[in-house]
């Protein structure tokens, strides 16, 4: 692999490039490659022998050098020259990942995916036949209720714009919530039918209904995010943003009630309880602290997501002069939403509220030696749907690199869901969301060896969040 200079305003950028040799008509043509796209590599500089190729452009054999050795990438042609465009090559019998091979000089053939379809396809000879009818149930019973509301949803294209809503809302509060109840007893069915099943049971069967109700859960906006995960994993902070607006979304009325019944679960509900009780525990702990005098209260939000809290933290244009936030999480997009959630809030006090952005994972602060240097010394630290994702010793660790963050007689609390929580196999079945469910002991656990001065668990009403409120010593 070399690299070229490209300048992109004031900033000079390299673009990787890799040298290949072109077999075409007998000869061995050398040229310098990038990646164009994802399955296209651009000529730096179009060779002689190219320019006037004729059906040779048509059948090209490509090799490379790489770091690990000389490879041959296989057939490939020439796409037609463009005016005033470089030369594109595409492979006609490999897919190769043009960016894996000139960016990191390694081979990848994206129908390298299509290797596991027999294993995945014999997974269904051990699907349990009451599984099974389950699955081939709701399926049916889904198409049909599909097929109702898009009936419907036909019938209203053809009114006026109010009285198609008046009519969807109607059809919404009557035919919706009877079929939000039977989405409630296929769900509960399903609970029951697979309650002793082992973890890898739960994968196989969980795979095997999301295969078959697919097009169904793409139809909410809810389940299409969970399943296929844009930014990685299925908790993130668009996800949170459709938790806390609980609203009807969607283009047709099948796909709005498919998502509603996703946010309105008992663990969704959770969600908002926790939203409205940080900031009450947070004045708690404000309120019980000695005069700070003129010291700012300071307070650190690990994995903020888009800080849908603060809204009820910065309640007056005092709170902005007198306290001081951090927020961290891994994804750029969270903090952007919510910096646009500070926005709001100091549009709506006139005050400027002071905010530390870290875009880092926790796990940075595991490896951080100074880390209050680095994150700072807060009187409240809470974590809310992160603890959910990470296994108990990872936990433990991150939890105690928090509890340092805290200024004495500062309070950490952090969240998770209860293992009795009764909508975790939806979640999990249809969401593709499985989550670290915790217990009171497992929870406070995490907690083993602080010594702090009170450790408590608590939840909210619905009993699915679980809070573990650790207190350092004043
Ligand atoms: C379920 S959301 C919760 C967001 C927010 N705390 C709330 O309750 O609304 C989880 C957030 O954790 C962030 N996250 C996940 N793993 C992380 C990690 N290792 N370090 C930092 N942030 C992480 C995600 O980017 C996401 O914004």
């Amino acid at each position: 692999m070399a690299a070229s200079p490209s300048t992109v305003g004031e900033r000079v950028e390299v673009e990787p490039r890799l040298r290949v040799t072109l077999e075409m008509g007998g000869e061995e043509v050398p040229a310098t490659v990038a990646a164009a796209s994802r399955l296209s590599l651009r000529l730096q500089v179009e060779p002689e022998r190219l320019l006037d190729a004729g059906e040779d452009a048509e059948r090209i054999f490509v090799r490379a050098e790489l770091a690990s050795g000389p490879v041959r990438l296989g057939p490939a042609r020439l796409l037609p020259r463009l005016p005033g465009s470089p030369r594109h090559l595409v492979f006609t019998g490999n897919l190769h990942d043009c960016r894996a091979l000139v960016h990191e000089g390694r081979v990848a053939d994206l129908r390298s995916w299509f290797e596991s379809v027999p294993m995945v396809l014999a997974q269904k000879e051990r699907i349990r036949p009451e599984f099974r009818a389950h699955v081939a149930d709701a399926a049916y019973d889904l198409s049909v209720w599909r097929r109702l509301f898009d009936d419907e949803d036909r019938l209203l294209a053809g009114e006026p714009p109010e009285v198609a809503q008046a009519a969807r809302d109607a059809l919404l509060a009557t035919e919706g919530r009877r079929f939000l109840s039977y989405l409630d007893g296929k769900v509960q069915e399903l609970a029951e039918l697979v309650r002793a099943y082992t973890r890898e049971e739960h994968e196989r069967h969980g795979f095997y209904l999301r295969r078959h109700l697919w097009p169904h859960l793409l139809a909410s906006e809810f389940m299409k995010r969970t399943n296929l995960k844009p930014s990685g994993y299925a908790g993130d902070a668009e996800v949170m943003l459709m938790i806390y607006a609980n609203a009807y979304v969607g283009a047709s009325t099948f796909g709005q009630l498919m998502h509603k019944h996703g946010v309105e679960t008992t663990a969704a509900q959770a969600v908002r309880n926790r939203r409205r009780l940080i900031p009450e525990m947070l004045r708690e702990v404000r309120e019980r602290l000695p005069a700070l005098g003129r010291r700012p209260f300071r307070f650190l939000s690990l994995a903020c997501g888009p800080a849908c809290e603060l809204e009820d933290v910065f309640r007056a244009p005092d709170d902005a002069e007198r306290i001081e936030v951090s927020l961290l999480d891994q994804d750029p997009h969270a903090l952007e939403l919510a910096r646009a959630a500070v926005r709001r809030i100091e549009a709506r006090l006139g005050a400027q509220v002071a905010v530390r952005c870290h875009q880092d994972s926790v796990r940075t602060m595991l490896r951080t030696r100074d880390l209050r240097g680095r994150f700072g010394e807060h009187h409240f630290v809470y974590s809310m749907g992160l603890f959910d994702y990470l296994t108990q010793p990872v936990a433990r660790a991150v939890l105690a690199k928090a509890y340092e963050l805290l200024a004495p007689g500062g309070v950490l609390v952090v969240g998770n869901f209860h293992a009795r929580t009764p909508t975790r196999l939806h979640m999990e079945y249809w969401g593709d969301w499985p989550l670290v469910y915790r217990t009171e002991e497992t929870l406070r656990a995490l907690a083993a060896g602080l010594e702090p001065a009170a450790l408590a668990v608590g939840s909210d009403e619905t009993g699915c969040q679980l809070f573990l409120r650790v207190e350092k010593p004043a």
